[in-house]
């Protein structure tokens, strides 16, 4: 399909849930299926509603919930798993069944101690029973990163001619580099008879850094599906930042490719999903950490406070954080002081700047940030003078 429109599949609540020890109960998902309905996602996966009664009962309730996005659920290739999904997602507007295999040598081996003939029979019957319940059925290869390219063409065929409408190509033990993935993605989009008609879809785990990275080198090569969740959680190392993706596409507009996400809404969902999942993520995390738009040495705070594009490529407030911080360190400037005093309402000369930096170090070098209380108390204790701009 050639569109320039990347859709966001959030798995949040399914491949994002398989963090040990970050279950989630019924209500607590439909708080952030809500979320994600308004965020903009295109499709939530809900759940996988073989694995539990708790889990069946959260994919009904969310596909009851859910106005806007498509709502999929997960299934392994066979009936029980297809009917399980089907009946979960009777109420949802507009419902997905997610099916299908492992097909690298590996899984077909070890796994299902079978043959690559077998495993196409299963994926086409798969594919085909999910069909007799639902119009919208993806069907994912799952390893697909370690899979033989011919094998997986064909496998993606007999998906397409059995009625799939999306394909999932996971790197799902996260070992592909991005040209490697990037290179996939194209070799099926130049090898397999009806893949026009059909969504390829980057699913990238993130055992080695480089989840993001290969999703935007999938969207790059023609896939127009990204499978992410928030903040990244998931699985060992989790999965593709949904935060991360969709800031990547806005912030380099020649890739000419978007998202119906809005962005606005992405630091708030964020903590809401660390809030219940009761996992942080690191303050270094790119576009939602702590740190994320805080400047704290002086070069950067010198740069920054004169134009904040000398070392922001961002805006925060597209991702919904008001400002950026400019944090007092013993690594800060004296225009940083300045700045942060102006805020308080001194309006520091140079001279009077000069008597108060060697006090601010002082405290600087005991304390990790110097807070705006210490600010004061510096400023009115040094007795330098100083006009008020504020009363
Ligand atoms: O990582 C993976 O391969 C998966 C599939 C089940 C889609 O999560
Ligand atoms: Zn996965």
């Amino acid at each position: 399909m050639s569109t320039n429109k990347v859709q966001i599949f959030d798995t949040t609540l399914r491949d994002g849930e398989q963090v040990p020890g970050c279950k989630l109960n019924t209500d607590q998902k439909l708080v952030i299926a809500k979320r994600l309905d308004l965020l903009g996602v295109d499709v939530i996966e809900a759940g996988f509603p073989i694995s539990s009664p708790g889990d069946f009962n959260s994919v009904v309730e969310i596909s009851k919930l859910v106005k806007n996005a498509i709502v999929c659920g997960l299934t392994r290739a066979n009936k029980k798993d297809i009917e399980a999904a089907a009946e979960s997602l009777q109420y949802a507007v507009r419902p997905r069944i997610h099916t299908g295999i492992g097909t690298s040598e590996s899984h077909i081996k070890y796994k299902f101690n079978s043959t690559p003939e077998k495993i196409i029979e299963r994926a086409k019957d798969a594919v085909k029973y999910a069909k007799t319940f639902v119009e919208d059925v993806e069907f994912y290869a799952e390893d697909a990163g370690r899979t033989d390219n011919e094998f997986l063409a064909r496998i993606c065929e007999v998906a397409i001619k059995s009625g799939a409408t999306v394909l999932n190509i996971p790197d799902t033990t996260g070992y592909c580099l991005p040209e490697e993935y990037g290179a996939k993605i194209k070799y099926l989009k130049e090898n397999v008879k009806g893949i026009d008609n059909v969504i390829l879809s980057c699913h990238c785990h993130n055992d080695l850094g480089l989840a993001t990275a290969n999703s935007i080198a999938g969207v790059q090569n023609g896939a127009r599906q990204i499978e992410c969740t928030i903040n990244g959680i998931g699985e060992r190392a989790g999965n593709t930042a949904l935060e991360e993706v969709v800031m990547i596409l806005k912030q380099h507009p020649y890739l000419n490719l978007d998202t119906n996400i809005n962005t606005q809404l992405l630091h708030s969902t964020s903590q809401l999903v660390q809030h219940h999942m009761g996992i942080s993520v690191q303050p270094n995390k790119a576009v939602v950490g702590e740190n994320a738009f805080a400047h704290s040495s002086g070069i950067h705070q010198d740069g920054v406070i004169k134009n904040r594009g000398t070392y922001e490529i961002m805006n925060p407030e597209d991702v919904g954080v008001n400002e950026s911080s400019i944090v007092l360190t013993a690594r800060s400037g004296r225009a940083a002081l300045a700045y942060r005093a102006k805020k308080l309402g001194y309006e520091l000369t140079k001279i009077q700047l000069d008597i108060v930096y060697p006090e601010f170090l002082n405290y600087a070098d005991i304390k990790k940030e110097v807070e705006n209380e210490d600010i004061h108390k510096i400023i009115e204790a040094s007795k330098v003078f100083i006009n008020r701009i504020v009363a």
